[in-house]
């Protein structure tokens, strides 16, 4: 038994996360939690809202709303929707919380008291109407190169140019049109990453063997541009406020951390409030001094966030120079994209969670989205493929065989597991064969390889067709019921196996064939050559047929959604 300790990239609280998001981050962490639960390990998944930052604040006042009732609110509905499409955190907390406060304000004082915070005074622009200073990509204005009238203030979508928000010409405010608008100086913290950047790479040097080629890349990518000092405060009020020594930081009272620097500490931070909620230990998953040390780490994010994880969250911890726990694997995901385009929250383009459950069943989403996601590279969504996977992989392969034979045994076998017989070359050669697919099921799921370790439990769906379709029961019992009776067993055992390996992703699913075989869900991961678990079912017990597992999609639904959520054009 080892100790696994999974977080997903955290959901930033404005608004439910589109299908992309799921499929990149929240969606592939579970698989592997309950993968892991499975083989017997300890596991801690945890995951939370990312609360604050200036997106945060404006979706609030856009829906007219405090933005502390405005996160109370979204908070709910993102926990909600995760938990409806089977997401199994140990805990989901938020960013807001106080032990996140009290960590991220740790992090600070003790990274001044090693000298890596300095104070520096910026030139930033400020909106007078909007009595606020703006982040750069809330002033928009002529571009100086292209002419472009509404170039952001970070890049100009028009030329690419990379733009400073002071070389706009007429610069307006983006949130109220403004153009009173002044550039003014202001004071913030520095984290000087150009300091602990030796540490970094070495620390890097040390973990990147297990990193995926994704991350490796990116890692070292900024690595080799050199790290440049970071700003960790920002002229906001929804935020961590700033301290020192446990006070208020003189000319720092209207300022709280940047977003990016809190939201990692709040892995740490929604662990601390699971620990309060359950009486939990929270050190002995994260303090290297307190038992952590045998802890596996496991992060899953999106490619934009790989930098965060590779270097600036590390920044934090290597530079408190405290036994903190660092990441030890981090699965990086491409891009999900809305047939050509981008999925985007402040558009409404795409499918969001919500959405697609009033659609269809979880395990309908998480196998496309697990089988088919970016995983190698970014992926496109169409409705197409989407239904071609669902009629194909789940309806088809795995829905049909087990109706069939579970029907068969109803019809034949007084719906009980066949007695008697013994096993022929067939059953023989099914059981190598499932042995195989076990073997690359665990080894791929165990590598983090979600399409790979989709491939192998449909394998495995593909093989109880097969065997069924050579062993034919249904012709064998007119002339030797016993001989059908064998197989028919075999059959059902290798559900049983099917229902067991397909869990990970299929977790409804599973539930529903596990209880159809008189079995009690979650099913224990099988032994590495699979025999015990094909042997699982006791002969005499009782199986039921299920309602049909999964539905096809017409194309009369493909339609129609096409049409609701605007398809390839
Ligand atoms: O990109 C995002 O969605 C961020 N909210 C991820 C934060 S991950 C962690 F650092 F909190
Ligand atoms: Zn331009």
């Amino acid at each position: 038994m080892a100790r696994y300790l999974i977080t997903s990239a955290l959901p930033y609280i404005n608004g439910i996360k589109h299908l992309g998001n799921l499929a990149g981050s929240m969606l592939p962490a579970d698989v592997h939690a309950r993968f892991r639960r499975a083989q017997g390990h300890e596991v801690l998944y945890i995951c939370a809202t990312d609360e604050h930052g200036t997106p945060a604040e404006l979706a609030a006042a856009e829906a007219g709303q405090d933005v502390r009732a405005y996160c109370d609110e979204q908070h709910i509905i993102q926990k909600t929707a995760g938990e409806r499409f089977g997401l199994s955190w140990d805990w989901f907390g938020r960013s807001s919380n106080a032990p996140n406060h009290r960590l991220t304000q740790h992090f600070c004082e003790v990274l001044e008291k090693n000298d890596l915070i300095e104070e520096r005074v910026d030139k930033m622009v400020y909106s007078v109407d909007d009595r606020r200073f703006l982040p750069d990509r809330y002033v928009q204005g002529v571009c100086p190169y292209c002419g472009f009238e509404h170039a952001r203030g970070d890049q100009c979508d028009n030329c690419g140019n990379l733009l400073d928000p002071t070389d706009l010409k007429e610069p307006y405010s983006v949130i109220s049109g403004s153009r009173n608008i002044e550039v003014r100086d202001t004071r913030h913290l520095y984290l000087l990453q150009s300091k602990v950047q030796d540490r970094i790479r070495a620390w890097v040097d040390a973990h990147a063997g297990h990193w995926p080629a994704l991350t490796k890349g990116i890692a070292y990518k900024f690595l080799d541009e050199g790290l440049v000092d970071r700003g960790i405060t920002r002229d906001l009020s929804w935020g961590i406020p700033v301290t020192r020594d446990g006070a208020p930081r003189p000319g720092f009272e209207e300022k709280v951390f940047y977003v990016w620097f809190d939201a990692p500490i709040e892995y740490i931070g929604a662990t601390v409030e699971w620990a309060e909620a359950t009486g939990a230990d929270w050190k002995r998953w994260w303090r290297l001094d307190e038992g952590a040390s045998d802890v596996r780490y496991v992060q899953v994010m999106g490619k934009d966030n790989v930098a965060f994880h590779t270097v600036s969250f590390p920044a934090t911890i290597l530079g408190s120079e405290e036994p903190w726990k660092t990441v030890d694997d981090l699965k990086a995901f491409n891009w999900l994209n809305w047939y050509g385009g981008k999925f985007s929250t402040s558009n409404k383009r795409g499918v969001f969670m919500d959405q697609a459950l009033e659609l269809l069943p979880p395990d309908y989403w998480r196998w496309y989205l697990t089988a088919y996601g970016p995983e190698g590279s970014d992926a496109a969504f169409t409705w197409e493929q989407f239904q071609s996977a669902i009629n194909t992989d789940l309806a088809n392969v795995l829905g049909n065989g087990l109706n069939r034979i579970l029907k068969f045994t109803a019809s034949r076998f007084d719906g009980r597991v066949p007695e008697g017989g013994e096993d022929t070359p067939l059953e023989q050669k099914l059981q190598v064969e499932v042995a195989e697919a076990v073997a690359e099921a665990t080894a791929q799921f165990e590598a983090m390889e979600f399409r790979k370790a989709a491939q192998a439990v449909r394998r495995l769906w593909v093989l109880a067709n097969e065997y069924l379709q050579e062993s034919a029961p249904w012709t064998a019992f007119k002339t030797d019921p016993e001989r059908a009776g064998v197989a028919v067993r075999a059959g059902l055992n290798l559900m049983a196996v099917i229902a067991a390996v397909s869990a990970p992703i299929l977790p409804f699913t599973a539930e529903r064939i596990a209880a159809a075989l008189g079995l009690e869900g979650p099913l224990p991961w099988p032994d590495a050559d699979g025999q015990a678990a094909l042997r699982r079912l006791v002969p005499g017990s009782t199986v039921t047929v299920p309602d049909v597992l999964f539905a096809k999609i017409e194309d009369e639904q493909v339609a129609e959604w096409t049409e609701r959520f605007g398809g390839a054009g």
